[in-house]
């Protein structure tokens, strides 16, 4: 994607003054983000999502039996029937993974890594429903998919930003309205993480939200040296080969403190460490339970696509790569595998998702370990054979 285009979707501007001006720092509003937009799903199959077993979803309340009333999916399905007519809002998390005209809308998103993109969660809200004014720790983009929203944005906030004291929901107790508009649909959002916003529907109204993956400070900390912690031997510890005699055998002296940070110096600073856990971490599939794949032998694979088959990813698997010198990295849905330079442009063919093939894949089937990592990607789930 050329960043110096013009993008219709980013009301525009090209995707270079988009990430320079606004990405983690302002707000934009864009009309016709996606002119004549027409939601590929109705509030019936949202509603029919939330339903399943396996999909994340939630219906806020706001006179429930408490005041913003939570309570989450699956329903049952006259949990719908029962509602008031108004001032509720229900939400159903990734619904990418589900409905593949729904992922098809990512496709709009191609000028920011697709490993720092969460999900698509939809919300359908009767008139009057919203889920109350907040702030969420990520970027989002709010795209109108149906009827009309008031969205009204407030004050840049904070941990230390007061709440509602209310168990299930992070609803603000102040909100300092800086701005409010009414988004119809194909009509988007953009707003920068901590900025408080609260949309409420004006009719019976659905709204996309693209949102984003970034891991905080202590789970950066936590993870990376728990990952880290399974290569270091119990014998590797805290050392003082060149102690010198104490004055007062009760003082932690400062050397104590650089021997410390040494440690933790040289294993922090292991770059190749850092970047297998960061594309394991964020490449860790949200619903692990489906990606998994068939048992399957390389000869199988290769004669299903010579009859054929067409590989694409799994919608719930997650796929990037990197560069480790000569090498690469492949990251698939939590795990990761050094591979060979030479499966530079198949790694590529993998991760963009495109539908795979004898014509496309050609040579890749007749190298080993183009085929070896073609069958390890359908048996571990990241890759499956289209229904066709
Ligand atoms: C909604 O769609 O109702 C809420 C989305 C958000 O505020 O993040
Ligand atoms: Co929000």
């Amino acid at each position: 994607m050329n960043p110096d285009i013009p993008l219709q979707l980013l009301g525009g501007i090209t995707a270079r003054e988009f990430l320079r001006d606004y990405w983690q720092k302002k707000p934009l509003l864009i009309r016709q983000a996606i002119p004549d937009f027409e939601s590929p799903i109705d509030a019936d199959e949202l509603a029919g999502l939330a339903l399943e077993e396996e999909v994340e979803s939630r219906l806020v309340l706001e006179h429930g039996e408490h005041p913003w009333e939570l309570r989450r999916g699956p329903f049952a399905e006259d949990a719908f029937s029962k509602l008031p007519e108004r001032d509720w809002t229900l939400l159903v998390q990734a619904v990418d993974q589900f409905v593949p005209e729904v992922a098809e809308l990512l496709e709009n998103f191609r000028f920011l890594p697709s490993w720092r993109i969460d999900d698509v969660m939809m919300s359908f809200a009767a008139p009057g429903g919203s889920v109350g004014p907040h702030f969420d720790n990520y970027d989002v983009f709010l795209l109108q998919g149906h009827g009309q929203r008031n969205w009204k944005i407030g004050q840049m906030c904070d941990s230390e930003s007061p709440l509602l004291k209310h168990a299930d929901l992070r609803i603000l107790a102040d909100f300092e309205e800086t701005a409010e508009w009414v988004l119809e649909p194909g009509d988007m959002l953009y707003l920068p993480p901590r900025l408080a916003h609260w949309g409420v529907a004006v009719d019976d109204c659905l709204t996309y939200s693209v949102g984003f993956r970034a891991p905080s400070a202590a789970e950066v900390l936590t993870h990376f040296t728990d990952f880290l912690s399974q290569f270091l031997p119990d014998e590797e510890r805290y050392t003082d080969a060149d102690a010198t005699p104490v004055s007062d055998p009760h003082q932690i002296q400062h050397d104590a403190l650089d021997r410390l940070k040494g440690l933790l110096a040289e294993h922090m600073s292991d770059e190749r460490l850092l970047l297998t856990w960061f594309g394991q971490f964020m490449t860790e599939p949200r619903y692990p339970e489906l990606v998994v794949g068939p048992e399957l032998e390389e000869e199988d694979l290769l004669g299903s696509l010579e009859q054929g088959a067409v590989l694409i990813r799994n919608p719930s698997a997650r796929l990037a790569w990197s560069e480790v010198d000569e090498d690469l990295l492949l990251f698939a849905s939590g795990q990761s595998r050094l591979l060979p330079g030479k499966l530079r442009e198949l790694l590529k063919m993998v991760c963009a998702a495109d539908a795979l093939h004898v014509d496309n894949l050609g040579p890749w089937l007749a190298d080993d370990d183009g085929r070896n990592l073609l069958c390890e990607l359908v048996k571990q789930g990241s890759l499956g054979f289209a229904d066709e």
